[in-house]
């Protein structure tokens, strides 16, 4: 049985799912992160040449919630059903009790039969105007790393992405008991992105508080390549001058899978 007020979230889903970037399965799948009180939060499929990064909905969902401060999770709802490693990753999310109601429902206990009355989609973007020096970019990106969780590595990533039309979307680490499906900040805010239908990406700050000669790992550069070619990395050296480089000197060569067979979209 479908708690009360799911359909809304299947209506609104269907809107977000042609958002998805799924050229290699066609499986053009959405989900949405219901919080206590009522907002709730879209994520797309997002998937990438190097197959073994594809953020699945639920997670590009979850990761745009935790991003914005939020982990007060009331329910999720999917466009589909998803493979059991998947229902796993909703049924043992550490900042969430939720159990599966349906298939394409898990709820938390108060909302077994209801879910919260309806709000409004979040609003990722920070309220800010778009930083005039690499400075104030990767101070922000220091200030989302407040969000980061990060308790199995203790090591808080904070990810602010500038887009050419000047809006800023957040990304942080969200860990997960199951270590594979850890999401860096970089990818987490590339995801958002794709959610929310913004880009080209200009600048990608980066903050590392524990660490200040850190530096985006090999996943994130092959996503970067991907989602974000023509943008800049921009690394918190914390009191030194942010280093700066351009997405292609970090990852030359990469991976395109051009020979990769694509599909056209399942309709669900
Ligand atoms: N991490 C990032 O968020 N971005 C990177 O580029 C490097 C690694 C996160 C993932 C994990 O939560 C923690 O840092 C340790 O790898």
């Amino acid at each position: 049985m479908r708690p009360q007020r799911a359909s809304y979230y299947h209506s609104q889903l269907a809107r977000f799912a042609p958002r998805a970037r799924a050229p290699f399965s066609g499986r053009a799948d959405a989900a949405a992160v219901v919080l206590t009180d009522g907002t709730w939060v879209p994520g797309v499929r997002v998937e990438t040449a190097s197959f073994s990064l594809i953020i699945d909905a639920a997670v590009n969902a979850v990761t745009t919630a935790l991003a914005s401060g939020r982990s007060d999770f009331a329910a999720v709802v999917l466009s589909a059903p998803v493979p059991d490693a998947q229902v796993a990753y909703l049924g043992d999310l550490p900042f969430a009790r939720l159990r599966q109601i349906d298939p394409v429902t898990f709820a938390a206990d108060a909302f077994v039969d209801e879910l919260p009355e309806v709000g409004e989609a979040l609003d990722p973007f920070l309220n800010q105007p778009a930083p005039t020096s690499h400075e104030d970019g990767v101070d922000l990106a220091r200030a989302a790393a407040a969000h980061a969780y990060a308790p199995l590595s203790e090591f808080p990533v904070g990810c602010v992405v500038a887009f050419d039309d000047g809006q800023l979307l957040p990304g942080v680490n969200v860990e997960h008991p199951d270590w594979n499906r850890i999401l860096c900040a970089e990818r987490n805010a590339l995801g958002t992105a794709i959610t929310y239908g913004v880009g080209p990406a200009r600048n990608i700050y980066v903050s590392c508080p524990r660490d200040p000669n850190a530096s985006s790992c090999g996943a994130c550069r092959q996503v970067i390549a991907e989602l974000a070619p023509d943008s800049a990395i921009v690394m918190d050296r914390g009191n030194a001058r942010p280093e700066s480089q351009s997405a292609k000197a970090l990852l030359p060569g990469s991976f395109t899978g051009s020979a990769i067979p694509t599909r056209r979209r399942k309709t669900r």
